[in-house]
């Protein structure tokens, strides 16, 4: 892919993304989704749940659809839960090897996109670490394809931030009370973003991102939240924190940046920072995670960690998302 992606979508990601009707085609942002449509993703993620031992929900809600994983960068858990996803929910599933595709040779993700579409693949869940791509491509494909954005560069992870905000609802309903602290690499981070566009959807009022200042994100980045620079002011009276990892692999240049320990000693989530929280607060991070860096072992694998429950969360949310898109589908064309 050589041409400047980011400026080939004529549209924002949240026109791109819709049905004439205001329906969800894509999921490409959270950013400017309403309200109602996050609910509704959420609601439909719980009746996808069922209790650890039990066997998993299933549904035909995908029969005769061929899901496409693509992921240009590593993934642990959002391409295995898509791919569980789309199983459980009875479509046929390809999982394309990045190393072994022809991308390798100098095709264009459009030209990979299209051999796809040729073959009666009719939902792409994409990741890439170019800003724009999966918008790029909902605008570049066939009427009756799906793209959903499965994490983009530094800017956009949406079933993240929706599995983020179905396990800070399971845990604190009254969101609008609830004081959510985000801590760690804001600005390169797709999570923060995402987590943010649904938690202000949803009416969270106290949202706090703490970072030093080489990881801080752009002033205006995030309008509604407030930012601190230290642990003890931002973790105070929280409900939940939200450990993130250093995107190393996104920084240009290391000089300047926090050794493992440096940052561990000033911003790591450990056992007696927890003090600083709400009673009952809960610890979570997306993963992976960096033991040691910006959690102790201890806080992860501690009484308030929700870390696992975000992973089960996660497929369900993946699963509510590809049946509502399928669902939207069928009644537009
Ligand atoms: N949280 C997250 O996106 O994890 P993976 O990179 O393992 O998919």
């Amino acid at each position: 892919m050589n041409a400047p992606i980011e400026s080939l979508a004529n549209k924002p990601d949240e026109q791109l993304q819709c049905w004439p009707d205001g329906s969800l085609r894509h999921l490409l942002t959270l950013q400017n989704l309403s309200a109602n449509t996050i609910v509704t993703l959420l609601d439909k993620a719980e009746q996808f749940l069922s209790p650890g031992g039990s066997f998993p929900k299933r549904s035909d809600a995908l029969h005769g659809h061929t899901v496409a994983n693509l992921f240009f960068e590593p993934s642990t858990r959002t391409r295995a839960s898509f791919e569980l996803a789309a199983k459980r929910l009875s479509a046929d599933v390809l999982n394309l090897d990045v190393n072994t595709s022809s991308r390798i040779k100098g095709e264009s993700i459009l030209d990979t996109i299209y051999t796809l579409q040729a073959m009666q693949c009719d939902v792409f869940v994409v990741r890439d670490a170019g800003k724009g791509i999966p918008a790029y491509i909902a605008e570049n494909v066939d009427e009756h394809i799906c793209i959903l954005n499965a994490g983009e560069a530094d800017r956009s992870h949406p079933t993240q931030g929706l599995l983020d905000a179905m396990t800070i609802r399971q845990h604190k309903p009254d969101l609008q009370q609830t004081k959510v602290a985000i801590v760690g690499d804001i600005a390169h981070s797709r999570v923060a973003r995402s987590a943010y566009f649904a938690l202000v959807a949803l009416g969270v009022k106290d949202i706090r991102l703490i970072a030093p200042p080489e990881l801080a994100p752009d002033a205006g980045d995030y309008p509604e939240a407030c930012l601190h620079q230290t642990l003890a002011s931002g973790l105070e009276g929280a409900d939940v924190v939200m450990a993130l990892r250093i995107q190393r692999e996104r920084i240009q240049t290391q000089a300047g940046q926090p050794s493992a320990e440096q940052y561990h000693a000033e911003f790591g989530i450990t056992k007696e920072r927890l003090r600083l929280l709400a009673d009952r607060a809960i610890v979570m991070h997306p993963g992976p995670m960096n033991r040691g860096v910006e959690i102790s072992a201890e806080v992860a694998d501690g009484p308030q960690s929700v870390i696992q429950q975000q992973v089960t969360n996660g497929l369900a949310v993946r699963m509510a998302v590809l049946s509502h898109i399928i669902e939207n589908r069928r009644s537009q064309l």
